[in-house]
């Protein structure tokens, strides 16, 4: 018998491309970026990482996100969770510009640079750049030895495992992870929410690994759904709120290996010029799962809609029914909070993104043009 064997296929386990296997592992990294994280009770996140004190934490004015691409978007679920449970002011920079927008730093501002690799050379530049004016630099990385953790004044390592396709998916959801409980220690520390808000908001991110695990399960429908985007040269991504940043993350991934064009847009930033753009037959990609919002984005929906854009939307499972008054077709996604739905609702358009990939013929793990890590400004 002939068996074809190498190691790189070894490597792959058995999938096709190192990105599907990576998307796959996302249950893992989750269980992994919390072990050891959560008390024994299941009530409490514990960071015995941290030299951060709590007098520090109490201490703590402003805080700054510092990052780029992928890790720049997990940034700004990170400001919204920091935001809505503890309530400190959160600004979220791309990296190439934080340095030259001359930022305000002081002392009691705590800078968070989120990297992969940690080998990012913007998001290093960023780090240092907010050391020299007094700041304590808190770095989210996926690489222990590397430089940015190596010079940060704290880490929380993200326990992915090695992200080798070049568009970062377990990277991502493993950020979010990490901030999520980040967020869940400050509001411990701070007392910003109770014992009882805090254990409830960590049972649900406990059965995050399992409800992506039956999602992942299920990909028939969005690679259908990919094959036929997959003629197109344009589309349009919509969402409010923890919606328009999960979909600023689809738009970069489908551009990165499927080399359509696609805007990710406010839901309720089009009608001031980009709705010109809608034309009879556009694919229009509308994430709709934040319930406080459900209904304006239902409305900006029904805008594009009128112009003739053929939508697909991602919803909660309850929603699905009335959504298809307004869309062409509907996904559904199992319900988390709010607050939590972006380590979820991000899937389905990494499974998009690989799929129109893979049916336009490109290389997947390794598009044109980039590479895994960049480390030129
Ligand atoms: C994501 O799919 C990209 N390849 C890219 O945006 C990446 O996230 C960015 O270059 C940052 O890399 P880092 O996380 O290693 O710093």
């Amino acid at each position: 018998i002939h068996v074809d064997w190498d190691a790189v296929t070894a490597e792959k386990g058995g999938f096709d491309h190192f990105m599907l296997k990576e998307i796959h592992e996302q249950p893992q990294a989750y269980r992994d970026t919390m072990r050891g994280r959560i008390d024994e009770s299941g009530k409490k996140v514990v960071l015995p990482e941290l030299k951060l004190t709590p007098e520090q934490i109490k201490g703590i004015s402003k805080i700054q996100i510092v990052a780029c691409g992928t890790a720049y978007h997990a940034g700004l679920v990170g400001r919204h969770a920091i935001e809505s449970l503890v309530r400190i002011p959160v600004e979220t920079d791309v990296a190439s510009e934080y340095r030259y927008r001359s930022p305000i730093v002081t002392k009691d501002t705590l800078v968070i640079v989120v990297s992969q690799s940690g080998e990012t050379a913007d998001t290093l530049a960023a780090l240092r750049e907010a050391q020299s004016h007094g700041a304590h630099v808190l770095a989210i990385t996926n690489v222990v030895g590397s430089s940015i953790a190596r010079d940060a004044d704290d880490v929380i390592v993200t326990l992915a495992g090695p992200e080798i396709a070049v568009a970062s998916t377990k990277a991502y959801t493993s950020q979010l992870i990490a901030f999520y409980l980040f967020a869940l220690y400050l509001a411990e520390v701070r007392g910003t929410k109770t014992p009882e808000e805090v254990a409830h908001i960590i049972a649900a991110m406990q059965a995050l690994p399992e409800q992506l695990e039956s999602m992942l399960e299920k990909p028939d429908a969005i690679k259908a759904y990919a094959e036929q985007i997959s003629k197109h040269e344009h589309l349009f991504f919509i969402g409010r709120g923890l919606d328009y940043a999960v979909v600023q993350e689809g738009s970069l991934k489908l551009k990165e290996i499927s080399y359509i064009h696609s805007e990710a847009y406010a839901a309720g930033e089009l009608k001031h010029g980009t709705l010109a753009l809608i034309e009879e037959g556009i694919p229009v990609i509308a994430l709709a799962t934040q319930e406080d919002v459900l209904e304006k984005t239902v409305s900006n929906i029904k805008e594009v809609s009128a112009r003739g854009a053929d939508i697909m939307a991602i919803t909660h499972e309850d929603h699905v029914a009335s959504l298809l008054k307004s869309v062409n077709q509907a996904f559904a996604i199992p319900k988390t909070l709010p607050l939590l739905t972006p380590a979820l609702s991000v899937v389905p358009l990494q499974l998009l993104s690989y799929y129109a990939s893979l049916a336009r013929g490109n290389d997947v793990d390794k598009p044109r043009n980039l590479a895994k890590s960049v480390t030129v400004e």
